[in-house]
């Protein structure tokens, strides 16, 4: 069992002993780089300077909700909008692990960039277990290049500062709890919905992609109260496939998008949701209805292993 005021503790001396003058941290906005965040700001106050990027593949109301939890916790920030910059470097790039890696490549450059500005020495980043363990460090191959681990350059000039990569989401949520920070519904790649438009990601699938994640985001959070336990994750996955449909008596051909919605304790496993059906007929109905160029809704039946969480 995890003692979160001693982990406090030595996640504060770590970070002071490690800073090299001041220091920026690249906030996601998630549990993790928020706790990171939190706990930076105790140790260190306005030698940390951390930073959310508006990637453009960030969820309806996202950037507004980061602000108000960096403004509660009196954080020194900055919110910068980098959505060009990572939208067209994407361009053409229709391969999981390529996307993956301009993704963290670009946030490297952002986030050098701003240390520079700033004049900061470190980069502080909020990599837990399965991030490094998924990605290569640990015993397995690479599975996935999870942004905050894979995209950082051999050449980086920054000094790395990782005070929560030992750590699991369990136990993430025990310390965040204990120290106030609101509890973040289901977690979100670094990367966000660029790895949930398969193949390549354009403005237009990034919209339609947009509106079908609020309606999942909110029919779950409405919903699954009545259930046995809140899923770990749900989310909505744009596929680049076009089907065939009716609407009123015309013919359609649309996209395909897929919910995937998955139990688990640490993402490291899972069991796909088995949700009551009328749930998912009354989902895949306000989809199609509202999303425009949606006409298909399929639902994810796969486990992990052998899937992954995220489909790519
Ligand atoms: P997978 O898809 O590998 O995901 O089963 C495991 C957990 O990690 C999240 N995930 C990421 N988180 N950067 C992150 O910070 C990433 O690049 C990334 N890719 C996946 C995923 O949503 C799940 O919770």
């Amino acid at each position: 069992m995890l003692d979160a005021a001693k982990f406090i503790g030595e996640a504060e001396n770590e970070i002071l002993t490690k800073l090299n003058g001041k220091g920026i941290l690249a906030c996601s906005g998630g549990q993790d780089s928020t706790l990171l965040a939190v706990l930076a700001n105790r140790a260190a106050g306005d030698r940390i300077l951390t930073v959310f990027v508006d990637t453009g593949f960030l969820r309806i109301g996202e950037k507004e909700r980061v602000k108000e939890i960096f403004e509660k916790f009196k954080l020194n920030y900055l919110i910068i909008d980098e959505s060009e910059k990572f939208i067209s470097r994407l361009e053409g790039v229709t391969e999981p692990e390529e996307k993956r890696k301009i993704i963290g490549k670009t946030f490297i450059d952002v986030f050098e960039d701003e240390a520079k500005k700033y004049g900061a020495g470190s980069l502080l980043q909020g990599t837990i277990a399965p991030d490094w363990i998924e990605s290569g460090g640990g015993v397995r191959d690479t599975i996935k290049s999870h942004h905050n681990v894979g995209g950082l350059p051999l050449n980086m000039k920054l000094k790395l500062i990782e005070p929560l990569r030992d750590l699991y989401k369990d136990e993430i949520r025990e310390i965040s709890r204990y120290l106030g920070i609101p509890e973040i519904v289901q977690p979100f790649p670094g990367p966000g919905l660029a790895v949930r438009i398969l193949g390549e990601v354009t403005r237009e699938k990034l919209e339609t992609l947009k509106q079908a994640t609020e309606i999942v985001e909110k029919s779950v959070e409405e919903n699954a109260r009545s259930w046995d336990t809140m899923p770990w994750q749900f989310f909505a996955i744009l596929l680049p496939v076009k089907t065939t449909g009716i609407h009123g008596d015309k013919r359609t051909y649309g996209y395909t998008i897929a919910i995937r919605m998955i139990d688990s304790i640490d993402a490291m496993s899972g069991t796909f949701t088995k949700p009551p059906w009328e749930f998912l007929e009354n989902l895949s109905t306000d989809i199609t209805n509202r999303v425009k160029g949606v006409n298909r809704v399929v639902y994810d039946v796969t486990n992990k292993p052998p899937g992954t969480i995220e489909w790519e």
